[in-house]
């Protein structure tokens, strides 16, 4: 490996398909047993980064085989020369960076990784990133990697799997058992106009992130920007978001539970958020509006096989709600953060 490798400016076909090489195989290796993804799935990770910038690096062995990739996520703006809110700061005073990096598995433990490392945290810094965050599976080798290298754990999630098929009989008929007090609706994409405005009040009710858990780059809490944020890049990919929501009697948006349809025609698909505002909680409504997704998606999906989700370790409720439903756990993660410099 080059002492500094450059970052990789266009990415030609070729370049692509060296990338997926070293992905596929990572992923054969480090999650036995899960379907490793389509080339297209990888290729769209890398050339629709959404409202983010992206930094990426390709490595090649002499024999130009492909040995390593890494890429660091950045907000658009960057925080060199951005002013005061044009980026998300950290509380380090600069912006969260995300590293991603992978070493073929027949290449490791040789020090690419290390020196990889070296030069996207430079990268890193050079852009006013205050704060570094990555995301490994549990009991692989980047858990070691990482922890030896100044990042702390600040998120621990559970991976889940739903087989749609194994969905338990009461949760089918959920939809139709009134909850009263409430209603559901539904959409696709940001959410309509007249309840985006309920829609944005219920995230801000919702608990904050936990601290520079980085899950957007800088963000502490969920807010709409970064709603419209994954709605944008989900329709940018051809995927479609699908929300069903809980609407109180007075009107009021007091949950929502959001699934990510892939538009490459994979058959899995990804539950990203449940939830509902403190003051509603404790009414079934978690269970009812993921019941009543899980039935539009089976009604108009056919081909949808299974959903996939993360939910922090900490969060029990989600937990139990989604035991309910039929998820199983499929693997952990953890998620580091690494302070690059202190005010
Ligand atoms: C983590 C990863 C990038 C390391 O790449 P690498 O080229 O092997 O890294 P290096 O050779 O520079 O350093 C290896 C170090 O990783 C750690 N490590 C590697 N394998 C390990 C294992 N099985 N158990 C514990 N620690 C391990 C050790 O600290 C090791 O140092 P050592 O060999 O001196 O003991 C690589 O294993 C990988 O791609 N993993 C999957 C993706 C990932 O987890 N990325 C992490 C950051 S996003």
């Amino acid at each position: 490996m080059p002492a500094n490798p450059s970052p990789l400016s266009a990415p030609t076909a070729e370049d692509l398909h060296a990338w997926y090489r070293v992905q596929s195989a990572a992923f054969a290796h480090d999650r036995p047993g899960e379907p490793v993804p389509s080339h297209a799935a990888v290729q769209a990770r890398l050339t629709a980064p959404g409202g983010r910038r992206q930094v990426l690096w390709l490595l090649r062995s002499p024999a130009s085989d492909p040995v390593a990739t890494a890429s660091l996520r950045l907000p658009a703006g960057g925080a060199a020369g951005s002013t005061p809110g044009d980026a998300p700061t950290d509380r380090n005073g600069g912006v969260a960076g995300e590293i991603r990096m992978t070493v073929h598995p027949a290449h490791r433990r040789l020090g690419t990784g290390s020196r990889l490392l070296a030069t996207v945290t430079e990268a890193a810094a050079a852009e006013g990133c205050g704060t570094l965050v990555g995301e490994v599976t549990s009991g692989t080798s980047g858990e070691g990697f990482l922890a030896t290298r100044g990042f702390v754990p600040v998120l621990r999630r559970t991976w889940q799997r739903l087989a749609l098929e194994d969905v338990p009989a009461p949760v089918a008929e959920l939809p139709g058992v009134p909850h009263p007090g409430y209603r559901l609706t539904a959409w696709e994409g940001a959410a309509p106009g007249a309840l985006a405005e309920g829609f944005t009040a219920a995230l801000r009710s919702l608990p904050p992130l936990p601290p520079e858990a980085g899950l957007a780059p800088g963000a502490t809490r969920w807010d709409a920007s970064c709603v419209h944020e994954t709605a944008e890049l989900a329709a940018r990919r051809g995927d479609r978001l699908l929300t069903v929501a809980a609407l109180h009697d007075t009107g009021d948006l007091v949950g929502y539970a959001t699934v990510l349809l892939p538009g490459d025609g994979a058959r899995r698909a990804r539950q990203y958020d449940t939830a509902v505002v403190p003051g509603h909680r404790g009414h079934g409504l978690a269970l009812w509006m993921t019941a009543e997704l899980l039935r539009r998606l089976t009604a108009a999906h056919p081909g949808l096989t299974e959903l996939h989700t993360a939910v922090p370790d900490d969060n029990r409720h989600l937990l139990t709600v989604n035991a309910a439903l039929g998820f199983r756990p499929l693997r952990r993660t953890v998620r580091y953060r690494h302070r690059l410099r202190t005010r």
